[in-house]
């Protein structure tokens, strides 16, 4: 088990982040969304992060993403502080947010042609990941013939055309059936070693986490900071089986030791 708050020893973290902390202004007063989050998530690593509702996990994702600004402690991404959005790291929400009105593969492309007209290498590009999650054939449908999970793998072809550092996922899988779920996960663990990108998932399922990643950060509940980290020692390829096997028990019981209500 590593220590709170640290990555794996012997690594530069891709992501650092000491002492964070992040204030909504509200009508009707200040929201401590996050305090003295230290986290640091090594290039190529792939973290799950758990917590409450409403304990920050959308907010430092948002941080991490350049959509929202810390507002205490320090952050950095690849050495570069955060703080504006950086176009290093693609997003993957709950809901696949797909334009309706266009194609599969121009839904994929969107990041890039909001910086300029797609060439032949980026619809290569967008066609391989298609490819990769079985949806090559798919390409020229509209969202709306495509079911919720196969929206959500369009999502995370998105996220990843234009290459980013990071692919940041936040509860992508939260709205789907269990059955389409586990085959999604199966497919994100192939996305992840294929791609070496570095993760960073938040769920409120604990075997997805445990499943997923290397390291599952526990949140407190809001103001968010880190209160456990649990190293997932199972290797790159996670397959279903793993899920029934006394060691994936035991750490899904270490995380959920942390969410039980006490009797009163
Ligand atoms: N734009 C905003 N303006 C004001 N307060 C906000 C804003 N976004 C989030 N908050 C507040 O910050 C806190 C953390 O919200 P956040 O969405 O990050 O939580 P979360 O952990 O993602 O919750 P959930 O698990 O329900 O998605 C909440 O109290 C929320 O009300
Ligand atoms: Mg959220």
């Amino acid at each position: 088990m590593t220590a709170a708050g640290t990555a794996p020893e012997g690594t530069a973290p891709l992501v650092d982040l000491r002492g964070l902390g992040k204030v909504y202004p509200t009508r009707t007063g200040d929201v401590t969304a996050l305090t003295g989050v230290d986290l640091q998530i090594a290039d190529g690593e792939f973290v799950a992060v758990v917590g409450p509702s409403g304990c920050g996990k959308t907010t430092l994702l948002k941080i991490l993403a350049g959509l929202e600004q810390h507002t205490a402690g320090h952050g950095t991404l690849h050495g570069t502080d955060l703080g504006r959005p950086s176009g290093d790291a693609g997003m993957v929400f709950q809901k696949a947010t797909l334009l309706p009105w266009l194609d599969v593969l121009a839904n994929v492309l969107l990041p890039v042609t909001l910086d300029h007209r797609a060439t032949a290498a980026d619809r290569e590009k967008a066609l391989g990941l298609l490819r990769m999650v079985g949806l090559e054939d798919f390409a020229t449908k509209r969202p709306g013939e495509l079911s919720g999970g196969m929206q959500q793998r369009v999502a995370i072809c998105r996220a990843l055309v234009h290459d980013p550092s990071l692919l940041l996922m936040d509860e992508p899988f939260g709205a789907l059936d269990a059955m389409t779920r586990d085959a999604l996960n199966v497919e994100v663990n192939r996305v992840w070693r294929e791609t070496h990108k570095t993760a960073v998932l938040i769920t409120h399922s604990i075997p997805e986490a445990v499943f997923l990643a290397e390291r599952v950060v526990v949140m407190s509940p809001r103001p968010g900071r880190v209160v456990d980290e649990v190293a997932i020692p199972f290797g790159t390829v996670r397959t279903p089986d793993l899920m029934g096997t006394p060691e994936f028990g035991a750490l899904s019981a270490r995380i959920r030791r942390h969410f039980e209500v006490k009797a009163a």
